[in-house]
């Protein structure tokens, strides 16, 4: 089975003090997280669509889907954990309780505030998750990358040729990922928050996916109005 899993369960604080979680703000009209989860309804290649809500937020977001999209037998609304992982784990547990998890079972886990995604890049996590097991979406860094360890001078400048942003989807054979998730210490859970990570210190090959730079991830005000431009262009070259 080929499931994709729409993580919304954050609070949202960098995004300063708004009355609801970032997923939820509007762009054009429509909630966030209805703009990404309507580019994975596209695809009819997943089986089941997981979205990953705040406890407090689930029916506010059956609301949303079922005002904007209708029912749909394919998506369904679950808790989120406490931290992004746990979001993961959650929908992980479910597939394990109502599918079961069997070799081929990939999960394309996704940010809820990344609404800007492509099909080309759902495409490509899919087929790569299948093929490799483990897949990470990049962009090329732009900017030159120090690195500092105290704060107040440079540790290193890596290359920037070898270095890249990171982004989602972020996609996993679910057997494995469990298997790996399970054998973390609780104190290892907490410092591994990026999920690829764990398989890369696995020493499980990461396969890259190239994302696009206007992928982005809505976390600041600042990033609402970018997001904002960018619908507003989009809508006029339609
Ligand atoms: N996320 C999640 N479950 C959590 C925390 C985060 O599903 N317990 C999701 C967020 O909803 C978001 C994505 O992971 O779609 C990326 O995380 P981030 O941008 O850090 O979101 P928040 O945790 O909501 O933001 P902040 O760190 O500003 O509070």
């Amino acid at each position: 089975m080929i499931y994709a899993e729409i993580l919304a369960g954050g609070k949202g604080t960098r995004m300063g003090n708004i009355h609801m979680p970032k997923q939820f703000l509007t762009l054009n009209g429509k909630p966030i997280i209805i703009h990404t989860i309507e580019k994975f309804l596209l695809n009819d290649r997943f089986d089941k669509i997981l979205v990953m809500s705040p406890k407090e937020w689930i029916n506010h977001t059956k609301d949303i889907i079922k005002k904007n999209i209708g029912d749909h037998d394919r998506i369904v609304v679950l808790e989120g954990g406490s931290d992004r992982n746990e979001s993961i784990m959650n929908g992980v547990r479910y597939i394990k309780e109502n599918h079961g998890i069997f070799d081929e079972d990939v999960i394309i886990t996704h940010d809820s505030v990344r609404p800007f995604l492509t099909h080309r890049i759902i495409d490509e996590n899919i087929d790569a998750a299948l093929k490799y097991g483990a897949v990470d979406t990049v962009i090329e860094a732009i900017d030159t990358i120090i690195q500092s360890v105290d704060g107040e001078s440079i540790s290193d400048i890596p290359v920037r040729n070898t270095m890249y942003q990171g982004q989602t989807p972020q996609s996993f054979n679910i057997q494995k990922l469990v298997g790996y998730y399970e054998a973390l210490t609780d104190e290892q859970k907490e410092i591994l928050t990026d999920a690829a990570k764990i398989f890369a210190l696995k020493g499980e090959k990461v396969r890259l996916v190239r994302g696009e730079v206007f992928n982005i991830k809505v976390t600041t005000p600042y990033d609402l109005k970018v997001a904002n431009a960018i619908i507003t262009e989009k809508i006029n070259n339609d």
